[in-house]
């Protein structure tokens, strides 16, 4: 395998042109994204960044783009390269290539080779911090680069995904730094995984497809926080609703809910359309396949693409076909299509025309990214290695700028509430 990746303005043959347009595309994002821009202001005058290597690999595009700048113009020399091959944007990645501290490895479309290749070159710069989307970064460092672990203060975990495998990594003793659970805070799940991934697939599917969700059988395999989010979003668009779930006390909060839940063996004769969202594999495989309707839509919004068995399908299939961009036809020998969307890559980030979640989305994710980022700067020898949340008091604090900035006022609890609160010693 190769190690090394060359960055992405010597891939393209315009690079002024994408330049100017990645420009564009994160000048937009950044007027809706109130917390970054506050931190930048901060961060910018105080330079917390400086003398620190942070490597990345996130999904390539404009409102990422307004982190990995926020936090160079903080100081930093920033490497990153994409998460997964399809969600890089080479005009975003083009622009940030072009900013003086920082080194952009990501190009839509690479193999799998290349896209380890690029990865290699990021922790070529040798960081001092990681900022992973799934912890791709921090296997490589620990199985390929083991002398960089000393160096390292820290790093910051993303998605679901990526924490689960930390969280395992962990468990067997083999995690040699400490890392903050992006992912778990209220700011980001809440938000980002309920609503982001609600609202980004479903318009992602109904553009890449143009179809529409009304009166569709709609399984939603998994209902936690992205599930919930998807299922919501698309009864609110007049979709008939249908969870499958293998925990039973998720798939109880389903049914309280109002939706039906089923076997995935039941649901999938149901479908027009299926949407993973479990971060677990074979969710959707062969004899879901074997009872699937004509036109059926396959979509997955989890991490990997590995939830949809395209190898089952594709033992099946007599014929396979573009049907329409983003959109892969499988035949059957009894003539029905199944249709899958984005080579069952995360949905909302690898179709054609995906743009990820929406801008204020990103921006509360991306705070939490920012002020965990600090954190470790300023505090990173008090974590020991290991899965760590990130304090309270940041993720509110991230809260509070987003208030202020949108002109929201709420309560505070007085004195005698707090201490109320606090006590055990009082009865009715
Ligand atoms: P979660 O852990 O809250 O929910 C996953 C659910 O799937 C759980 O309730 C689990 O019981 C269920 N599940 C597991 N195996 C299943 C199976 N075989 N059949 C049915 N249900 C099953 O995780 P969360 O936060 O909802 O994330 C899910 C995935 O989405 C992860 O891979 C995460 O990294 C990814 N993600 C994707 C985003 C996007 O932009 N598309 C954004 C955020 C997360």
């Amino acid at each position: 395998m190769s190690t090394s990746y060359a960055p992405v303005s010597e891939h393209l043959d315009d690079v002024e042109a994408a330049r100017a347009e990645g420009r564009r595309k994160m000048d937009w994002a950044l007027q809706h994204m109130p917390i970054l821009t506050a931190l930048r202001e901060e961060y910018e005058a105080e330079k917390p960044f400086a003398g620190q290597t942070i490597g990345m690999a996130m999904h390539v595009e404009a409102k990422t783009a307004n982190l990995v700048e926020l936090l160079a113009d903080g100081g930093a020399e920033v490497a990153i390269t994409g998460c997964n091959p399809l969600s890089t944007h080479d005009d975003v990645s083009a622009a940030l290539d072009a900013h003086e501290n920082i080194s952009s490895y990501a190009v839509r479309g690479v193999d799998d080779e290349d896209y380890y290749a690029a990865i290699h070159s990021v922790v070529a710069h040798e960081p001092t911090i990681t900022v992973d989307d799934g912890m791709d970064m921090v296997k490589v460092v620990h199985e390929e680069y083991p002398e960089l672990i000393e160096t390292i203060v820290g790093g910051c975990e993303e998605t679901t995904t990526g924490v689960h495998r930390l969280r395992a990594m962990d468990e067997d003793g083999a995690l040699e730094y400490p890392i903050f659970a992006v992912n778990d805070t209220p700011m980001k799940r809440l938000f980002d995984n309920i609503h982001g991934t609600g609202e980004s697939s479903l318009a992602t599917i109904a553009m890449t497809t143009n179809l529409s969700w009304a009166s569709k059988n709609v399984v939603v395999a998994g209902y936690g926080y992205c599930g919930k989010g998807v299922a919501k979003k698309a009864a609110g668009q007049n979709a008939n609703v249908i969870v499958t779930e293998v925990e039973p006390r998720r798939a109880l909060e389903a049914h309280m809910e109002g939706y039906e839940v089923l076997p995935m063996a039941e649901a999938a004769e149901k479908a027009d359309v299926i949407l993973t969202t479990t971060g677990n594999r074979d969710v959707v495989t062969r004899e879901h396949f074997e009872q699937m309707k004509d036109g059926v839509l396959l979509a997955n919004a989890g991490h990997f693409d590995i939830e949809v068995n395209l190898d089952d399908l594709d033992d099946l299939a007599v014929d396979r076909y573009e049907a329409r961009d983003g959109v892969e036809a499988f035949e059957m020998d009894d003539g029905r299509r199944l249709n899958v969307i984005a080579e069952g890559r995360l949905v909302n980030l690898a179709a054609p025309i995906a743009l990820g979640h929406p801008a204020e989305v990103m921006d509360q994710s991306f705070g939490v990214q920012a002020v965990c980022v600090r954190e470790l700067v300023d505090n990173g020898d008090e974590y020991d290695a290991g899965v760590h949340d990130v304090p309270d008091e940041l993720d509110r604090r991230v809260a509070e700028i987003k208030l202020d900035a949108e002109g929201v006022d709420h309560d505070e609890l007085t004195d005698e509430q707090r201490e109320y609160m606090g006590s055990w010693q009082h009865g009715t």
